[in-house]
């Protein structure tokens, strides 16, 4: 997810550089760069950090003088946010600088052959392969050596390179990341999106798969992996600056429920071959479970009720006893902790105060922790005994929701993970779970598309003044959740109950009108949750119900209805918050509220 630009004009390139960093550092902020070239000088300036970091260093901009470079904010995957692996990098004769955004899958092989043969590595990043391969295939034509160059690549990858035999030119490849080139008078662009070019020009050609494109100041050719001519037609930017850093969406929220497909695929993909669940990350493999006689899960927030959700698989498929402690309670508890605990530390940020304390005081009592955190680099990463990560991508929206998915996601996969390293589970079984597991993205997409009533339902019940959410086991776990994005961005008072538990107490509350959400996505237990239903309803209250699309009996007696799709229960979590995230996001504006920065709240929370 990192964001890469390029400019080639008459103006001084590191200030728009950097302007255009600043506009693409939503994808990414653990490092950045630039390369500028002033005649056949290129010289690259790196930080670790903030772009304004780069702008400091350079004075913004001043420092490097030049008309023609490239620029690239990280967010790491290959190698540790340092300077060293910062882009861009620079070839062994110092001819070529590139940035890089996406993962080249074959890297090992290509960096083995390039030591090989003598090419010198300055950093652990995939992207430092392409430089080298560009060095060596170069023989007085930059095109050449980027097509042959791109021949051996394989994954996913946005390039930007300039080289000092031509200067006043910059190229751009595109393939499966983005690339759009901006169109300017007396100066061209390209960038990983359109927030970084709007405010030069609303004039693009966006790249397909494929195609490289050859930029100066005064042209823009692109040519195809035979280097054939491409004639492109240039499309005009409509949106405003603010819409297009959030893709086209309203909201980084709505964006982010939107990318769950994507960022489950992305956390499930590399983990899963040939029917096996494997964590190549785990340096202890499957002994990480081996001689533990409990379980605790500890978290803040949604990442809390991400170990509810994820408790039920791990407990069902290792029977170990599983405990999901709330960090902040868990520092202060003496808790039993012991070097027979595992600890499960669920994080996005990785920078929560209380799950970082909460962490280091069961370290301090012989446990072994295994984080799950999204932010590589971050002090929850680093300083866990296992790390995991969710590949979720940067999440900008306070309220999180692809966070979320990717950690109960990660929970599975550890479950059934650890579950045939017990020997629960035996190779057919995990062959069908692992299937189910690949099914999730699709399945995701799926609670997505069948709920096009949810902007009418926020209609109808934006104006309570409480809503109620209601399910047992796995239901409740994910109700939980989904009365937290209710609360902290649309302010209105939400809350979970257990269905069983309605009698013993809250059901006082119900009165006519009074709207409650009931989550019946598990039929092991769909009558209990069925006779809960009836008993508010007849009560007077008004019953959204959550549940599959063929599910007569609730149906027939909810008043209105979200819909998952059909989906094997002990992973269903993942499917059943999207519907309640969207309406959480649509009853959020229809009170008009701050959906992306809810009042009070932070994205990171660093302090107690
Ligand atoms: C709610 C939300 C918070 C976080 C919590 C933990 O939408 O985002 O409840 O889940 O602050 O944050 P991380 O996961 O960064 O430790």
């Amino acid at each position: 997810m990192c964001g890469i630009v390029g400019y080639t004009g008459t103006q001084d390139a590191a200030p728009i550089l950097l302007d255009g960093l600043k506009k693409l550092e939503y994808r990414g902020y653990d490092s950045a760069g630039i390369a500028v070239m002033d005649h056949n000088i290129i010289s690259v300036n790196k930080v670790k950090g903030r772009i304004v970091s780069l702008s400091e260093k350079t004075s913004d901009g001043a420092s490097v003088p030049g008309t023609t470079g490239i620029g690239h904010t990280r967010w790491a995957t290959h190698g540790a946010p340092t300077e060293e692996n910062a882009h861009p990098h620079l070839s062994n004769d110092g001819r070529f600088a590139i940035v890089h955004n996406g993962i080249i899958e074959n890297y090992m092989a290509l960096r083995e052959e390039l030591l090989g043969d003598g090419y010198v590595f300055q950093s652990e990043t995939d992207t430092e392969v392409i430089v080298h391969l560009l060095e060596m295939y170069y023989r007085g034509n930059v095109r050449d050596a980027l097509i042959r160059t791109a021949n051996r690549l394989q994954g996913s990858y946005a390039l930007g390179v300039i080289c000092s035999e031509e200067p006043g030119s910059i190229y751009a490849v595109r393939e499966k990341s983005p690339l759009i080139l901006g169109l300017g008078i007396d100066e061209n662009f390209f960038a990983s999106d359109v927030t970084a070019l709007v405010n030069h020009t609303r004039n693009v050609i966006y790249l397909e798969d494929g195609e490289f494109a050859e930029l100066t100041c005064d042209a823009i050719r692109v040519f195809d992996v035979t280097g054939r001519e491409i004639i492109k037609t240039p499309s005009r930017i409509l949106w405003d600056v603010q819409a297009a850093e959030k893709g086209g969406y309203e909201h980084f929220m709505l964006k982010e429920i939107m990318e769950q497909p994507a960022a489950v695929k992305a956390t499930i993909a590399p983990r899963i071959r040939e029917g096996e669940v494997v964590f190549d990350e785990l340096k202890d493999g499957p002994a990480v479970i081996s001689g533990v006689r409990k379980i605790i899960i500890t978290a803040c927030g949604s990442a809390y009720y991400a170990g509810c959700a994820g408790k039920y698989a791990l407990e069902k498929l290792t029977r170990i006893p599983v405990e999901v402690v709330l960090a902040s309670e868990l520092r202060y508890s003496d808790p039993l902790i012991d070097k027979d605990t595992l600890v499960i530390v669920i994080s996005q940020s990785g920078e929560t105060a209380d799950t970082i304390a909460a962490m280091r005081e069961c370290s301090e009592r012989g446990a072994r922790t295994l984080a799950v955190v999204n932010v590589v680099g971050s002090t929850v990463a680093n300083i866990a005994d296992y790390t995991v990560y969710t590949w979720a991508g940067p999440e900008i929206a306070v309220a999180t929701t692809k966070g979320y998915t990717t950690q109960v996601t990660v929970l599975y996969m550890l479950s059934v993970y650890f579950g045939r390293a017990l020997g629960l589970i035996g190779e057919d079984q995990e062959k069908e779970m692992t299937d189910t597991l690949q099914q999730l993205p699709r399945l995701i997409q799926q609670s997505i598309d069948l709920n096009p009533a949810i902007p009418s339902l926020a209609k109808k019940y934006h104006d309570s003044k409480a809503l109620f959410f209601i399910g047992r086991n796995t239901d409740y776990a994910v109700a939980l959740e989904g009365a937290l994005k209710m609360k902290e961005i649309s302010y209105l008072h939400a809350e979970a109950y257990a269905a069983g538990e309605l009698k013993h107490g809250t059901i006082a509350l119900i009165e006519e009108h009074q709207p409650v959400i009931a989550l019946c996505c598990n039929p092991s237990i769909m009558e209990k949750t069925l006779s809960n239903i009836v008993e508010v309803k007849s009560r007077g209250a008004e019953v959204l119900a959550l549940t599959f699309r063929n599910n007569q009996k609730i149906l027939s007696v909810a008043d209105d209805l979200l819909f998952i799709p059909d989906v094997e229960s002990l992973f269903s979590a993942v499917t059943e918050i999207v519907p309640l995230q969207l309406l959480a996001y649509h009853v959020a504006k229809e009170n008009g509220c701050d959906i992306d920065k809810p009042k009070n709240l932070a994205k990171s929370v660093t302090v107690e």
